[in-house]
């Protein structure tokens, strides 16, 4: 009788939590499309930006944008100019845009000078860090571990001195802050090239 109980008592409990945790509403593309005119300027028509210290979200994860852009808006990522343009995004307008971004196809590695032996060296270093174990084998991510591949290098180069100097926090159990706590500026580099270039 009294495991019976405890039986019923787990289905209540199940039942409870999921729908506490009902999947969120689902995003509207269109309306992300129509809040990104404001992300243009900066960010490519089609989410590909031709500034290399921009990054491109064209085919970027879903998850990853979205907790980016919580990331802008609550400060957590301090930047000058990403902050305010995140400052009034409602939740809604980070799903829309999330998904948005998500559903534009990602663009070829961008046109710049590649230098052979630099993303030989990247490559070397890509695989001993196990820099796919997170991002996958084709770097192009998988949930909160973005894209890294066709990224800009300037960007890349960036985004990973950032985390290792803590700059920029990492999201979970600190993956990036570990990650690059041990590079050095020309690793750094090297993986940039690498991954920019990616083929
Ligand atoms: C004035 C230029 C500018 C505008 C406008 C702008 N951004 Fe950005 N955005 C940047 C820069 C610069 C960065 C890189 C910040 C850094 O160095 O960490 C960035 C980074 C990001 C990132 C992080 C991507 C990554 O790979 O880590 C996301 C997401 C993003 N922006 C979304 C948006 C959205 C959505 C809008 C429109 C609502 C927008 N941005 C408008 C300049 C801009
Ligand atoms: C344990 C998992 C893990 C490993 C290993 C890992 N990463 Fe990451 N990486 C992540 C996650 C998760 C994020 C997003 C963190 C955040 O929210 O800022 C990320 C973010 C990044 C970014 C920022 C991209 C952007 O658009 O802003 C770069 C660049 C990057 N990783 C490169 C690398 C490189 C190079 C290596 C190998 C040296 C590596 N990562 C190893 C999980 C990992």
């Amino acid at each position: 009788m009294r495991k019976i109980w405890a039986l019923n008592t787990a289905a209540l409990l199940t039942v409870g939590f999921c729908l506490m945790s009902a999947p969120a509403l689902a995003a509207d593309i269109a309306a992300g499309q129509a809040r990104a005119e404001a992300c243009q300027a900066c960010h490519g028509a089609q989410g590909i930006s031709e500034n290399p210290e921009i990054p491109s979200l064209a085919g970027q994860q879903d998850k990853f944008l979205q907790w980016q852009l919580v990331f802008f808006r609550s400060g957590r990522r301090a930047n000058e100019i990403m902050g305010p343009m995140a400052a009034d995004l409602t939740d809604e307008d980070v799903r829309n845009l999330g998904a948005y971004f998500a559903s534009l196809p990602a663009g070829p590695p961008p046109a710049s000078e590649v230098d052979p032996a630099l993303l030989q060296a990247g490559e070397v270093l890509a695989e001993q860090h196990r820099c796919a174990a997170c991002h996958t084998d084709t770097f192009g991510g998988k949930q909160a571990a973005p894209a890294i591949a066709h990224q800009h290098r300037d960007y890349l180069v960036k985004a990973l001195a950032d985390y290792r100097s803590g700059a920029r926090p990492s999201t979970g159990v600190a993956a990036m802050t570990e990650a690059a706590s041990g590079l050095s500026d020309s690793d750094i580099a090297a993986l940039a090239q690498f991954l920019a270039a990616y083929r």
